[in-house]
């Protein structure tokens, strides 16, 4: 399950749909109201994010995508007897990440965080916030003390990024390897050695 938030970077959640989309079964998606609007500001109308957010899916793509309302409570995800697998919440802002560190489940993204958490599955979190404060600090500890997983988006350049796309798939790639799900987004490290 994907989750998206207002924090900039929904280019992060739209690389991570397609790839998801293309390895796994069943992806479920949800967004803030505000995860929605900055997408719309910063993402190409036929991106795959905003196509799946504005219900112009392929038959094929809704196959696999399944979007569920910010405020959808009776959503299956709500659930402990239907949490799914794992959870990516990207990007996450400080809003949600405090929420959801206070176990406030006010709507589908923070209740799926909680149940996820609740049913000892994948949590998976991506701040994106520059400084931080210690109130996004002690958040953060919080969830890592609860079980979930911190990944926050900063692409790495030890990889000599060619574009800009290189530095999204970075951040990508770190979340699918969480989630043990191969990829070639990158070369490993250790095929320079070979
Ligand atoms: C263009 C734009 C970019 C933003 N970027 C960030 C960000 O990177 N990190 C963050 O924590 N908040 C950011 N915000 C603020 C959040 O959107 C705001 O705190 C909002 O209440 C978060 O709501 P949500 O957590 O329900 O999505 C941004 C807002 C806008 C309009």
């Amino acid at each position: 399950m994907i989750g998206v938030t207002g924090a900039s970077g929904s280019v992060y959640a739209d690389r991570l749909l397609e790839i998801l989309s293309e390895k796994i079964e069943r992806v479920y998606l949800v967004a803030s109201a505000t995860g929605e609007k900055v997408a719309k500001h910063e993402l190409h109308s036929d991106s795959l994010l905003l196509r799946a957010l504005s219900g112009r899916l392929e038959k094929s793509e809704k196959s696999v995508i399944r979007v569920f309302a910010f405020d959808d409570l009776f959503a299956p995800c709500a659930s402990g007897t239907s949490a799914p697998d794992a959870m990516v919440v990207t990007p996450c802002s400080m809003g949600t990440l405090s929420r959801i560190a206070a176990g406030n489940s006010g709507n589908l993204l923070e209740r799926s965080a909680d149940v996820v958490l609740k049913q000892r599955r994948k949590l998976l979190i991506c701040p994106r916030e520059t400084p931080l404060n210690l109130i996004h600090l002690r958040n953060m500890t919080s969830l890592v003390e609860a079980g979930a997983e911190m990944i926050p988006l900063m692409p790495g350049f030890y990889q000599h990024p060619k574009d800009i796309n290189a530095l999204i798939d970075f951040c990508v790639g770190k979340i699918l390897e969480q989630l043990a799900i191969s990829h070639e987004l990158y070369k490993p490290w250790n095929s320079r050695m070979r």
